[in-house]
């Protein structure tokens, strides 16, 4: 394959400041200068599959702004393939994030020309996307374009992986094609109906159709279910500095891993210590490491 990594998905500026804690509605409170950093969940994972050494595309959309810009340059400093990364005149998504002390984070996004993104797009990186080993979703862009890229991959012999984050309602034939289908504890509860013991809400998501199901715990680790076995595995202990864009960093590893062969359980194990140094730095790409970066 040419690509380890082909990346259908959202690019996002993120606006952060930090703050001791989030206004109530109606009021009012301070927080520390801002800072304008690169992200989305979609070239969150490029960027992160890249700096490890992964031979990475992109199919995504950024509006004709500054913030396109910016985002342009980090992609293409990473070494990602930016020949489907289209430009919409209009904004660029923007992600306005909180982190409070503990390094933990609220976002909300304004898809800008993410939400611009159409199958039409999609069929015109079908060359990229049959060229990849492993092709990986998250749910920040519409889901006609996800639909159409699972199908070209699938159709190509491609693995497909999805995060499904923000969660939202995903076809019942785009399910059965993740391998793995990667969620937290709460997208993993918004879809089971409820929370529940890892192991056991694993075992259940892989009944609702995927064919194997990872769920990430932050500090606690994440546990993997396929067919053959479920299994907890354990993350190195950081200090947290900023979780933003630790998961982005976490499937973007494990889609680099799967794509080089190693087993689930493997790949997974590899990308804890990815996703463990990437809340040890302020921002989403920014905090990403290389290789010779990773915790024990
Ligand atoms: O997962 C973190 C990312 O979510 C941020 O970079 C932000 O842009 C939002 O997409
Ligand atoms: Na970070």
């Amino acid at each position: 394959d040419q690509y380890d990594v082909v990346v259908v998905g959202s690019v996002n500026a993120d606006l952060v400041v930090g703050v001791d804690r989030r206004p109530a509605p109606g009021e009012t409170v301070l927080g520390s200068d801002l800072a304008t950093h690169p992200g989305g969940k979609g070239a969150n994972q490029a960027v992160a599959a890249a700096r490890l050494g992964g031979r990475v595309g992109i199919v995504g959309r950024i509006g004709d702004d500054g913030h396109g810009a910016l985002l342009r340059g980090a992609l293409a400093g990473a070494g990602v393939d930016l020949a489907h990364l289209a430009v919409t005149p209009g904004p660029t998504g923007v992600a306005l994030i909180t982190v409070g002390p503990d390094g933990d984070n609220s976002i909300i996004v304004s898809p800008g020309a993410n939400a611009r993104l159409t199958p039409d797009d999609v069929a015109a990186a079908r060359d990229m996307i049959a060229a990849a080993a492993v092709v990986t979703f998250q749910l920040e862009v519409p889901m006609p374009a996800i639909e159409a890229a699972a199908r070209a991959a699938a159709s190509a012999g491609a693995r497909v992986v999805l995060n499904l984050s923000p969660t939202a309602p995903v076809p019942a034939e785009v399910l059965a094609l993740c391998d793995p289908l990667v969620v937290n504890e709460h997208e993993a509860a918004w879809l089971l109906g409820g929370p529940g013991e890892p192991e056991r809400m694993a075992r259940a998501l892989l009944r609702s159709g995927p064919r194997s199901a990872v769920i990430t715990l932050g500090a606690d680790g994440v546990v993997v279910a396929d067919a053959e076995a479920t299994a907890t595995i354990p993350s190195p202990k950081v200090e947290a500095v900023d979780t933003t864009g630790a998961g982005d960093a976490f499937t973007a590893a494990l889609c680099l891993r799967l794509a080089r062969g190693d087993a689930l359980p493997d790949a997974a194990r590899y990308a804890t210590r990815v996703g463990a140094a990437a809340v040890r730095k302020p921002g989403a790409q920014t905090s990403y490491p290389t290789p010779g970066d990773l915790p024990d």
